[in-house]
């Protein structure tokens, strides 16, 4: 067991990890420094540290999607996922847009009635007796996506408690083994589910969701897609005939891919094992992503070839969250300390953005106040008692003092709705007007 551990960990040393294209970086770094005067203005007006919301982006962005995903799906339903950026602007931008909400929880759900959506899907496991209470009560513009058969009783008991009949689907779990079998029922059981479901007089359950995460490529949706369509076949007829939607979920990875720190690839992750603080390393790398239309074309495929054959008519749902919040927000943030030629300290630390991020991914410090298309190592700290509290090792500019602006492009996604008031307060918002 040792020796193919250390034959394991000999390989993935030896497997390059694929550097981040400096040509490609400094081509989006400059996209951002030819907006710095708007920047430094909204900074200046609003304080730091702030998020600045850029309505107009996020719009493109929806629209992109949907047009990317109608080319290959015909007509087809976006359910923004609230918990990616739960900042009511976005929702109710996106809801103006004409897109429907995804929400987790009944906070989410009232964000969601609160920016007029005209369609929300509620879906996540342990839904209370409140929060379906809540569902139950916007009947006419929520479907619940039932996550057990324990919920389908607390589900059928609120609607009869209303007297009103709820529109669900049943959430799919795609991993049977491991933490991800939280969510949903097994395959397996979908056909006793409907069963069940069919003697629920307040229940009307309709369609089928799934989800899965962090995808780089559509590989995961398509293998689902596979399974599901071996499950649809052993089905009933009446049972295929009731199903109305099928929800893929969301987990589309935005275009230009992940970027990592050093520490965060497979050697770096070994080397800091092995030698816990050891010399830290440099340069930036990228775990590339397939263009949405990729992801597009490929579950088109996959819906053609396993669902349709066996459910001739459905809407399809997708509940994309990252890929239209990630260049929705950016951090600005000033510099309080200069500790040394190669160390500094911001007014904001990464409780506004309530994980320690940037040890793992990598995202450029751009340095509005003295612009330069060139990275300087630097230690850029926050100003939490931690030392986890990190932005980055280096930045984009001529130098860097005191009061400089400090911009992070590109922080829409799991950081706004992630924040911590710790030690620190959170960071304001303001609307991008420029
Ligand atoms: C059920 C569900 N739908 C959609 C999403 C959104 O995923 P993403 O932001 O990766 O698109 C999530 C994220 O966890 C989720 O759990």
């Amino acid at each position: 067991m040792p020796d193919d551990i250390l034959q394991k960990a000999a390989e993935s040393l030896r497997r390059a990890p694929p550097v981040l294209d400096p040509a490609e970086l400094k081509e989006f770094v400059e996209k951002f420094l030819d907006r710095a005067p708007a920047f430094l203005a909204a900074a200046q007006a609003h304080g730091t540290p702030l998020y600045l919301f850029d309505r107009k982006t996020l719009l493109e962005r929806a629209a992109r999607f949907k047009a990317a995903f109608e080319a290959h799906l015909g007509s087809v339903q976006v359910f923004y996922a609230v918990k990616s950026n739960n900042h009511p602007e976005v929702a109710r931008a996106l809801a103006g847009f004409g897109l429907g909400l995804d929400v987790s929880s009944g906070l989410e759900l009232e964000l969601a009635l609160e920016a007029g959506a005209a369609e929300i899907v509620f879906s996540g496991p342990g839904k209370t007796a409140g929060e379906l209470d809540l569902a139950v009560a916007r009947a006419d513009r929520v479907t619940v996506l039932i996550d057990s058969f324990g919920e389908l009783e607390r589900l059928e008991k609120a609607a009869a408690g209303r007297e009103v009949m709820v529109r669900a689907g049943v959430r799919l779990t795609t991993q049977e083994s491991g933490l991800w079998r939280k969510f949903g029922i097994p395959l397996t059981r979908l056909e006793e589910f409907f069963e069940t479901a069919a003697a629920r007089p307040h229940v009307a359950l309709g369609g089928l969701q799934f989800h899965t995460s962090w995808n780089l490529d559509p590989s995961a949706q398509v293998d689902f897609l596979a399974r599901l369509g071996r499950s649809l076949a052993d089905m009933s007829p009446a049972q295929r005939r009731a199903i109305e939607f099928l929800d893929i979920g969301g987990g589309f990875w935005p275009p230009k891919g992940e970027w990592l720190t050093w520490a965060s690839t497979p050697p770096g992750r070994l080397a800091q094992a092995v030698e816990p603080g050891g010399p830290p390393s440099t340069g930036h790398f990228v775990n590339r992503a397939a263009p949405l239309d990729t992801f597009a074309q490929e579950i088109g495929r996959a819906i053609r070839e396993h669902i349709r054959p066996h459910v001739a008519e459905f809407q399809i749902y997708t509940e994309p969250g990252r890929w239209l919040s990630h260049e929705a927000m950016h951090l600005l943030l000033r510099v309080v300390d200069k500790k040394a030629q190669d160390l500094v300290i911001t007014d904001g630390g990464t409780n506004i953005i309530g994980w320690e991020r940037f040890e793992n991914e990598y995202f450029p410090v751009i340095n509005l106040t003295r612009p330069a298309d060139e990275e300087r190592p630097c230690l850029i700290c926050g100003s939490l008692c931690t030392p986890h509290d990190v932005w980055g090792s280096a930045y984009f500019g001529a130098d860097i003092e005191e009061g400089d602006v400090l911009l992070i492009p590109c922080q829409g996604a799991y950081t706004y709705s992630l924040g911590q008031r710790f030690i620190k307060p959170l960071a304001k918002v303001a609307t991008w007007s420029a």
